[in-house]
């Protein structure tokens, strides 16, 4: 066995069927994880499984977690399925821009509702799953997917997201001292990577990103899946807290 092996481990990722879930998932299976998929789209899910299976073995789920409700069913068809649960990647995301003048309350409800109390209710409701396949060598893991945008101000109105996404980095940490020794609670803040959800800014300000960032592009699928599979993995046992920008650079860059 290596640090980064992950044979024999379960996980489940949020909004796995496509976008930075999908990539966390890649990561995960060829590691050697089991991994189960969950979101609204159970075909999104089903069709996503079936590419990756050759990879490994990949459950889809059903699951709406814009609701406390939609949340604890996910968790127990989880513990339907799986007696431990090694990694929970709390990814499904939504964003909402639009200028300050015209910001709606619902752009509140619903992003805050996905991207900061889903992670806390999924892993309140997991936690003993994950107690379940935590070992004094190495605990189980909680990866909340964040943003670049909740470490400094973002370029866009989004206003509701970029405040979640910082809420839910110092969530990671809050968790990471409630939930030690048995459970490790890290973040990724990810730049600018290809999806639905970043089509649109891509297709404006992709160049942009390209000319700013240090390390000269966006992201790639790998670059998602090697930081999942470290956070994931024995390599990773003695760092809780952590919020890890996975950004090319973009956050600490100068645009002068
Ligand atoms: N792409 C980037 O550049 C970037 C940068 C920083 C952070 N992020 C973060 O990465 C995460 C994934 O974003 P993405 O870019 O991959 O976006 P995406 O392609 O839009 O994917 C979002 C995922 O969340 C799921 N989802 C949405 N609403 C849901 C709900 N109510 N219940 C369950 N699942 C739901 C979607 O599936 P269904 O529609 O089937 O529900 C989909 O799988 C988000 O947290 C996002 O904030 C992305």
């Amino acid at each position: 066995m290596t640090l980064f092996d992950l044979t024999g481990r379960t996980a489940l990722v949020t909004g796995g069927g496509r976008g930075i879930g999908r990539m966390a998932a890649l990561g995960l299976l060829q590691a050697g994880a089991r991994v189960l998929i969950a979101s609204r789209k159970l075909a999104d899910c089903e069709a996503t499984a079936a590419e990756l299976a050759h990879l490994g073995t990949i459950e889809p789920l059903a699951a709406d977690l814009s609701t406390h409700e939609g949340c604890v069913a996910l968790a127990t068809e989880v513990a339907g399925r799986v007696d431990a649960l090694d990694v929970l990647v709390n990814n499904a995301g939504a964003v909402w821009g639009a200028p300050f003048a015209e910001f709606p309350p619902s752009a509140w409800d619903k992003v805050l509702d996905l991207n900061l109390k889903a992670p806390f209710y999924l892993t309140q409701e997991l936690a003993g799953l994950l107690r379940e396949a935590a070992t004094p060598e190495s605990p189980a893991r909680v990866l909340n997917i964040g943003s670049i945008d909740g470490l400094r101000v973002p370029a866009l109105p989004n206003y509701s997201y970029s405040s979640a996404k910082a809420a839910l980095h110092h969530l990671t940490r809050v968790l990471a001292v409630e939930l030690g020794p048995d459970i490790a609670v890290n973040a990724i803040a990810p730049g600018p990577f290809a999806s639905k959800m970043m089509a649109a800014t891509l297709d404006a300000e992709q160049a942009t990103f390209e000319k700013v960032a240090p390390l000269g592009r966006i992201g790639r699928d790998e670059d998602i899946a090697g930081a999942v599979v470290y956070l994931s993995s024995a390599a990773s046992s003695y760092v809780t807290g952590a919020v890890l920008p996975v950004d090319g650079g973009l956050s600490v860059a100068s645009l002068i």
